[in-house]
């Protein structure tokens, strides 16, 4: 029904709805598929490369992972590793790249730079997070929210707390005005989208019948959702310098069982697209618990570690959801 053979997968607003949910449809039948030992490749014989100017876990191994359950062969390039950003221009590695490879993975910063290697590749590129938009999250966490909700997702109302002027803010602003959701932006208002995306939310709101809500107010924000979403509060890339306004601005949006109690719904769940700053267990955290004295941020470590917390589903479903953009852009 759906061809999206060759295309590109840059951000939510290149989507119809319609191509949208095909590829949730998708994911779903690949993830049963595996689960079943029924996967047929359809991916063999094909070259991806897997551009990475900034870390990442879930990314990297959902595209190498998926690639392998399909057939196909990746390339990871580290961010570090190939001249891109140093001694070869955008331009240029794209037009290298794509007499090689068959589809480009990039994460990177600026949305501009993925814009420009899908202008010249001449293969599909796929967004692996820009500072702008985090795409292929996207049908990920909507996957989930299918996966755990009963309702349809027009009835589906999601509550996304903290930082919601960075990537993951715009994408789910966006693709819950796409899906026709109940989307909420619950933060303080200098980190909120921006009007642009704002206003692209709407648009697509208007068609989609999508209910959009900005506040600063939590207890108005959360109240009846289905599903709570936080993300860290400082991105990557961002100076360490801002770490000290954030947690300023956003630790009254922290989410923990008083904002669960605040929603009124006691089966809501939790969404985080991780990684997550709830404990002490990592070396960012200790450094920053020596200079805030935190040991939590964006979420609480009873949260995030309770029965509301669907987290790893959503961390699974990564895998899922990259594999039917593979397939759908590049399958046989
Ligand atoms: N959620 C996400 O994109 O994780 P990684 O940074 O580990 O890829
Ligand atoms: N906003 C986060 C998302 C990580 C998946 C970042 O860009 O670092």
């Amino acid at each position: 029904a759906f061809n999206l053979r060759h295309r590109h997968f840059l951000k939510e607003l290149d989507f119809t709805p319609q191509e949208f949910r095909f590829l949730l449809d998708l994911s779903a039948q690949l993830k049963a598929a595996k689960y079943a030992g029924t996967e047929q490749p359809r991916l063999r014989g094909r070259n991806i490369a897997l551009v990475f100017e900034k870390g990442s876990t879930r990314t990297r191994c959902a595209f190498e992972v998926a690639a392998a359950d399909q057939g196909a062969h990746t390339t990871y390039l580290d961010p570090s590793g190939s001249h891109l950003g140093s001694k070869e221009s955008v331009k240029d590695t794209a037009r290298v790249l794509g007499r090689m490879f068959d589809g480009i993975q990039y994460r990177g910063h600026g949305q501009q730079v993925v814009e420009e290697l899908a202008a010249h590749a001449g293969v599909p590129v796929w967004n692996g997070l820009t500072d702008e938009w985090h795409p292929t999250q996207m049908l990920a966490d909507v996957l989930t929210v299918q996966e755990h909700s009963t309702k349809p997702l027009p009835e589906v109302a999601l509550a996304y707390l903290g930082d919601a002027r960075n990537n993951m803010g715009n994408s789910l602003l966006v693709t819950g005005a796409l899906l026709g959701m109940d989307i909420r932006i619950v933060a303080p208002e200098q980190l909120w989208p921006t009007a642009e995306v704002r206003a692209e939310a709407a648009a697509l709101a208007e068609r989609t019948g999508a209910r959009i809500t900005l506040t600063a107010d939590v207890a108005e924000g959360v109240r009846g959702v289905d599903f709570l979403y936080t993300d860290v509060w400082v991105s990557m890339g961002e100076p360490k310098e801002v770490w000290a306004e954030r947690i300023e601005l956003l630790t009254p949006y922290q989410v923990s069982m008083d904002t669960v109690r605040a929603t009124g719904n006691p089966a809501v769940k939790f969404l985080h697209c991780l990684p997550a700053f709830h404990d002490l267990e990592t070396e960012v955290a200790r450094q920053l618990h020596a200079s805030t004295g935190m040991t939590e941020l964006e979420v609480t470590d009873e949260l995030f570690e309770s029965e509301h917390s669907v987290v790893f589903d959503q961390a699974e479903n990564r895998l899922h959801t990259i594999k039917a953009v593979l397939v759908a852009t590049l399958g046989d």
